[in-house]
């Protein structure tokens, strides 16, 4: 099916030898496993058919003085080849801004990291009818000055429909399809199909390279109806990739 399947681990598991065994159970082409930071070294050589991603990385530098950090180079002479970028669960705890997604977007790229960029509202912003609004200015900030071929994937992730949140909401594949389209027509009106200089606000991403994910409480059962999103090539998915059994069902489907 040509699909990708980001599995996003978050804090888990809480062993070694359980992300091992996580690993194992993972490994298929087109999946990019992203587990905590301290299971990376061990697990690249543990699968032989999926990517290693990581959940994160710092805005700044190759090395220096940054206590608790870790690099877009580190990563990447380690052996990872995706990154996430700008997760919800990010923002909310630990406050990052458009601001320090931009940068964090930039070195990924400097450094030849493949990066999922989450972009997605909160609850009350749909409630409001501010969802539009909300995707445009994250992806005007986000992709700011930003000029490249590059691959990058856009995960489009609702807040308020990951697992972890309270009252998680189910979304549909309508409101999915709905989203992804739009912030694809934002991409496409500003951007150029070859890198030029861009000017303050206009993207220098050409369309061609940015790739849709769906995410947010995505699981076997329903895994199919996003893949078939006509603009959808994967899915970002996170407690459903925790569960072997569930996980290998949704690998079938890629
Ligand atoms: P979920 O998490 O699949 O558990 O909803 C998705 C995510 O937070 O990336």
């Amino acid at each position: 099916m040509d699909k990708i399947l980001v599995a996003n681990w978050k804090m888990n598991p809480g062993t070694l030898t359980e992300a091992i065994e996580l690993a194992r159970g993972s490994d298929h082409e087109g999946v990019i496993l992203c587990p905590p930071f301290i299971y990376l070294h061990t697990l690249k050589d543990e699968i032989m058919n999926a990517a290693l991603g990581a959940q994160d990385l710092f805005w700044e530098g190759e090395t220096g003085p940054f206590t608790g950090e870790v690099s877009a180079r580190m990563l990447k002479n380690l052996g990872v080849s995706h990154v996430v970028i700008g997760h919800s669960e990010r923002r909310k705890r630990f406050h990052e801004t458009t601001e320090i997604l931009n940068h964090k977007l930039k070195v990924a790229l400097a450094a030849g990291l493949t990066p999922i960029v989450c972009i997605g509202e909160e609850l009350e912003e749909k409630m409001s009818g501010q969802s539009e609004a909300v995707w445009q200015k994250q992806c005007a900030e986000i992709f700011k000055d930003i000029q490249t071929n590059s691959l990058i994937y856009i995960a489009y992730e609702p807040v308020w429909a990951i697992s972890t949140n309270k009252n998680a909401l189910p979304d549909t594949p309508e409101n999915a399809t709905h989203a992804i389209n739009f912030i694809c027509s934002i991409i496409s009106s500003h951007s150029t199909t070859s890198v030029i200089p861009a000017e303050a606000g206009i993207f220098g991403v050409s369309p061609s390279s940015i790739k849709f994910l769906y995410g947010g409480s995505v699981n076997s059962s329903n895994a199919a109806s996003f893949l078939d999103i006509p603009n959808v090539t994967g899915l970002l998915v996170g407690g459903a990739s925790l569960k072997i059994p569930e996980w290998q069902k949704m690998m079938a489907l890629i």
